[in-house]
């Protein structure tokens, strides 16, 4: 049976982003599916219609439409309750997944197969289908832009005429993918760049990159699990961090933290106290604002301002980059597509295989 593929306009606000490219289309049509895009799905990524039409897609006019006729389903965003109601029975979703009980429960309401590739593991042979490593790539570069916007000085240092201005400051707390890719990009700009990690492994990352790394005197053993991921730390460890940070987060321009316990709360490093203490005109970007954030004060979907201090909490920083978002995305969703196509049409998952294991629910 050929399968077919819909791609649907993604329907969350502020989001720009598409699952499917006219190159990733090409190499589905290449592997016999057949592909259905929704008009305009691609629009606010510069993908247009036409150039879906060329790569060998057929453009549907609704959502409707396309769901009634697509097999298998490929999100950027969670679907909407709505959209859970419009997906045929027996059909496949691919898409990132929230925790939100409601949808779980619709979810279960109906015979749908779903992937959600944000349960990948963060192993080799998954890493082309990893989509948190190429959008947190994506937001640790844009996070130094953002924050070069908002701060009202130069980032490089400059000898002038009229005296020489200094590099900016930054500081970068956690250095995992998003982090790596702020330290890389702050200084490109020019600036001075140190940052610390709860993971001792990552000193030599840091450095590599050009910056110093502040070091919180912990353990291996005592930091990371066996896939590599931080472990949560006591209370007294946060408040011992916070004590390490602080005299330098007074001589900072610019903060972006990025610390995560996968499937926690993000660890509150910065009080209001410490953001107090801040320079006047400096600037963070809180990348863990989805997880609560790793500042006190930083809110969901806001860039306010406090004590003379910006404080960034985007959530979506990938859809600010939606060309390269969509390309990076649709390339990881292909991939996964193409390693699971023998079971799609067999309609029977190898639960053995710890890809397929760790992301169908
Ligand atoms: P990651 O797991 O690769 O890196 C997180 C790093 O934080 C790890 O190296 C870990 O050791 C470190 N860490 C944990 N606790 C720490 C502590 N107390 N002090 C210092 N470092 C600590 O995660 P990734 O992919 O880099 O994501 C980072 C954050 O960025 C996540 O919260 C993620 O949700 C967020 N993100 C935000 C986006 C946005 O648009 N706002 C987009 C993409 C990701």
């Amino acid at each position: 049976m050929k399968i077919n593929i819909g791609i649907p306009k993604e329907i969350t606000s502020g989001e720009r982003r598409v699952a499917a490219t006219p190159e990733t289309v090409a190499k589905m049509l290449a592997a016999e599916f057949s592909v259905f895009i929704e008009s305009h799905a691609g629009l606010a990524s510069y993908n247009l219609d036409e150039d879906y039409v060329r790569a060998g897609a057929e453009i549907k006019a609704t959502a409707k439409e396309l769901y009634e006729q697509s097999h298998v389903i490929l999100k950027v965003q969670a679907p909407s309750l709505d959209e859970i109601d419009f997906i045929n029975e027996n059909a496949v979703l691919i898409t990132p997944l929230t925790q939100s009980t409601e949808l779980i429960n619709k979810i279960k309401t109906k015979t749908i197969n779903v992937f959600a590739l944000n349960l990948l593991p963060r192993i080799a042979r998954a890493q082309s289908m990893d989509i948190l490593s190429s959008m947190s790539n994506i937001a640790g570069y844009k996070s130094v832009i953002l924050a070069a916007h908002h701060l009202t000085k130069f980032f490089p240092m400059l000898t002038t005429a009229a005296g020489t201005i200094l590099p900016a400051k930054v500081i970068v707390i956690g250095a995992g993918v998003a982090g790596l890719q702020a330290i890389a990009t702050a200084r490109r700009l020019g600036a001075v760049v140190i940052a610390c990690d709860t993971r001792p492994a990552t000193e030599e990352q840091v450095k590599s990159l050009g910056a110093s790394f502040v070091s919180l005197a912990t353990s291996h053993e005592q930091s990371e699990d066996k896939s590599g991921y931080a472990k949560e730390q006591s209370a007294d460890f946060y408040k011992h961090e916070q004590n390490i940070i602080s005299p330098y987060m007074k001589d900072a321009d610019v903060i972006i933290t990025t610390a995560l316990i996968p499937g926690k709360r993000a660890p509150l490093l910065i009080t209001e106290q410490m953001v107090k203490e801040m320079k006047p005109g400096s600037v963070i970007v809180d990348l863990a604002i989805e997880q609560q954030g790793n500042c006190a004060l930083s809110e969901l979907d806001k860039i306010v301002v406090l004590h003379h201090v910006t404080i960034i909490g985007l959530s979506n920083l990938p859809s600010m980059m939606p060309v390269h978002a969509s390309q990076l995305y649709a390339k990881n969703i292909w991939s996964f597509l193409n390693y699971i196509a023998a079971q799609l049409q067999s309609g029977t998952y190898d639960k053995s295989d710890e890809i397929v294991k760790s992301c169908m629910v």
